[in-house]
């Protein structure tokens, strides 16, 4: 069935076309230099801008996969979690098409949207259930087992910071931009020195499956300060690619570690990574690497595109939760 999917939860206007869990077009409209005078997205500034574009990207989506709204069977549109009045507005538009089409219209769940995102290009048998998966997003960090396509059970989660809060929040101490998360990673990358753990790896409790990054955040603000008061003020391009690495390596460990004791633990032979921060290059192949040396199968949204916020896994979720009585 065709169906159109909405995900407007913070600074993406994004919109799917798909066919069941297929993807025939997906338009996403990234509000990004519109926030970069304010260093972060401010909602109400994010609200109007999904509202200036919600329809042509609508358009845009309907003209490329050559349907009108009259071939569309159902909605489909993220409820929650996310910045409020940027979610009202794709909410709306959605609501109002189920509406005025007389069409079913389902919420889905944001982050299970970024954990089902594995599932695109992929099929329910490419995955050898149970997985951990790991969330890693701006406002997300947890561990969950996912113990069939259509059950699952959070094991831990962050006492505060999430990773990819964490990242940006180092970016903007660092005076580098914002989102922080890929910059960060860009300047890690350039670093041509060796680990030498300058910052703490919080592991927490020897048994924990839960996160805590505000520590790590926090040493990360105060070399920034002492280096800066060394140097009349300046962090210079080789303390931003130092303090990067050493801070990229730092929050790594952590979530390998922690993904890999949630997996001995359980006694699951799956790991999955899904949301923002799955896009980090270095976490998917300190993943990758882990998995070789404990025999575990990792996998990672196919593409960048759907590690990010994007229509697409908003759709697939929707596919799952229509297909689960038919499937059992
Ligand atoms: O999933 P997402 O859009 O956020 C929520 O749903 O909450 O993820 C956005 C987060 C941002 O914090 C961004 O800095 C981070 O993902 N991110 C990255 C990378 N790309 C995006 N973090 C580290 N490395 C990256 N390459
Ligand atoms: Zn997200």
């Amino acid at each position: 069935m065709l169906h159109l999917a909405f995900e407007t939860s913070c600074d993406d206007t994004s919109i799917a076309l798909m066919d069941d869990d297929r993807v025939i077009q997906m338009v996403t409209r990234s509000q990004l230099t519109e926030h970069l005078a304010t260093q972060g997205v401010v909602p109400e500034v994010a609200a109007r801008l999904h509202a200036n574009v919600i329809f042509e990207v609508l358009d845009e989506v309907l003209q490329a996969g050559g349907v009108t709204l009259r071939d569309i069977g159902y909605i489909d549109c993220t409820s929650e979690p996310g910045l409020l009045p940027s979610l009202m507005v794709g909410k709306t538009v959605a609501k109002t098409l189920s509406y005025g089409l007389g069409i079913p219209l389902q919420w889905i769940h944001h982050i299970e949207g970024h954990i089902f995102a594995n599932l695109l290009e992929r099929g329910i048998g490419d995955i050898p259930f149970p997985a951990v998966v790991l969330t890693v997003s701006w406002g997300h960090n947890e561990l969950y087992l996912w113990k069939s396509p259509y059950e699952w059970e959070l094991l831990g989660q962050t006492r505060d910071d999430a990773a990819g809060e964490a990242f940006d929040k180092v970016a903007k101490a660092m005076g580098l931009g914002f989102p922080g998360g890929p910059i960060v990673a860009k300047y890690a990358g350039e670093y041509s020195g060796t680990f030498r753990r300058i910052f703490p790896i919080p592991l927490l409790e020897a048994d924990s499956l839960d996160f805590s990054f505000s520590g790590l955040k926090s040493a990360v603000r105060r070399e920034i300060e002492s280096r800066r008061a060394a140097n009349a003020g300046i962090l210079t391009e080789s303390d931003l690619r130092e303090i990067a690495f050493e801070f990229e390596q730092s929050i790594v460990s952590v979530l390998v570690a922690k993904i890999d004791r949630a997996a001995k633990k359980t006694g699951v032979a799956t790991i999955m990574l899904a949301g923002g921060v799955s896009a980090n290059d270095f976490l998917r192949c300190s993943l990758e690497k882990l998995a070789k040396r404990a025999w575990y199968k990792f996998f990672a949204p196919v593409k960048r595109l759907y590690s990010m916020d994007n229509a697409a896994m908003i759709g697939v979720r929707w596919h799952y939760e229509m297909t689960r009585f038919a499937k059992k």
